[in-house]
């Protein structure tokens, strides 16, 4: 034997009984006290994956509190104006989930017993949705794989393949099939998705804590970090975009809502738009005001800039205060607009690039 530390072999496959008895003693014992796992029915499970689906724990955990406060019941929810819904929605980011998330309460609250088929059919629940509620909810026997669940799978098994491509999509989506408990599917999921976010995390994984450490083919390659494979990624294009504080004479503010499809749908903005590269700041925001409302501005002073991410580019927007000049609006690139005064505007849900300029405008009370 050389005296060299030598990564050893890959270990063979370890058996279902070794993996799930493990893993599931190990989420008993360690998991988050999180609020919808102390009564793991529909309305909170569905309530809290909704969430969870683009957004972490911690962020999803006040919204989740202050959805279950005003809307105690899935017929509340389903009775809720999609307006209220988008309202307290604000700021959580992927705005398409709310309206699914109403339209799914809408069809389940008046369905007697619902199950997976029921929800099955309902508009946002793809495969992940799906799985998660009806393993947590109903014992349903489907895998969930989320990012967690790929980086813990990729590593346990150092897949060569990118998690994401066809392969290795397969592979996982295989083990995951044969491993998954008859007993306990929701624990199972839920415990896979806990070791993803608190133990084998995407740097340094704690793999002294972890329960599979030795099943683990990276660990015993000592090559964790090599896993999961990244694909390389097209860098997120940036853009400029400018909007403006539109004031009349009575000192009410112009704002517009944006179409029910597409990017942060159906919240409000102040008017505006992408800016082309020929155009200064001011005669851009003053053009896109005009094509959204069809209204003549005056454009005053910068009022803020605002650096935001979306999954796919960045963006900068340019803030302006001005004049309302001539044209009574109308709704052309939106769905709808109104005149209000600075105190009315936190009535409605704003992206959360435009909170600057609403704190400056309306100081939320605190
Ligand atoms: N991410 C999404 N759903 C989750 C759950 N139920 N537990 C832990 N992480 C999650
Ligand atoms: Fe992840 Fe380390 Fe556990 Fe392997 S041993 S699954 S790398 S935490």
């Amino acid at each position: 034997m050389s005296s060299h530390a030598k990564p050893s072999a890959k270990p063979a496959l370890p058996r279902p009984e070794a993996l799930r008895k493990s893993l599931l003693g190990w989420y008993a014992r360690a998991q988050r006290d999180l609020p919808w796992r102390r009564n793991p029915r529909l309305y909170p499970v569905l309530l809290s994956e909704f969430m969870l689906q683009q957004t972490r724990v911690d962020q999803a955990l006040p919204y989740y509190a202050r959805f279950l406060q005003r809307f105690p019941t899935l017929k509340d929810l389903a009775a809720a104006d999609l307006g209220a819904v988008m309202k307290l929605w604000e700021g959580l980011g992927y705005y398409r989930r709310a309206g699914f998330l109403h339209e799914t309460a809408k069809r389940l609250a008046p369905v007697q017993e619902p199950g997976v088929a029921e929800l099955a059919e309902c508009p946002g629940i793809g495969p992940y949705t799906l799985a998660a509620i009806g393993s947590i909810v109903w014992g349903a026997r489907l895998p969930v794989v989320d990012g967690n669940v790929n980086r813990v799978l990729a590593r346990l098994l150092a897949l060569e393949d990118f998690p994401q491509s066809k392969a290795g999509k397969a592979a996982i989506l295989a083990r995951l099939q044969e491993w998954i408990p008859e007993a306990a599917p929701g624990d199972w999921n839920q415990g896979l998705m806990e070791l993803g976010a608190t133990v084998c995390t995407p740097h340094a994984p704690k793999c002294g804590a972890c329960p599979w450490q030795a099943f683990c083919s990276a660990h015993a390659l000592g090559r964790v970090e090599d896993f999961p494979k990244v694909e390389p990624k097209a860098a997120r294009p940036h853009k400029h975009a400018a909007a403006a504080v539109i004031r009349r004479k009575d000192g009410r503010i112009l704002v517009a809502q944006r179409p029910a499809q597409g990017l942060l749908a159906n919240l409000w903005e102040f008017p505006g738009g992408l800016l082309l590269k020929e155009e200064t700041r001011a005669a851009g925001c003053a053009r896109a005001v005009r094509e959204q409302l069809g209204v003549e501005i005056r454009v005053d002073e910068s009022l803020a800039t605002v650096e935001h991410g979306f999954s796919h580019f960045t963006l900068t927007l340019h803030f302006f205060s001005a004049r309302h000049l001539k044209g009574a609006p109308e709704a052309l690139r939106c769905q709808a607009w109104n005149w209000l005064k600075p105190s009315e505007l936190r009535r409605l849900p704003f992206p959360r690039a435009h909170w600057p300029v609403l704190e400056k405008l309306a100081p939320e009370a605190k």
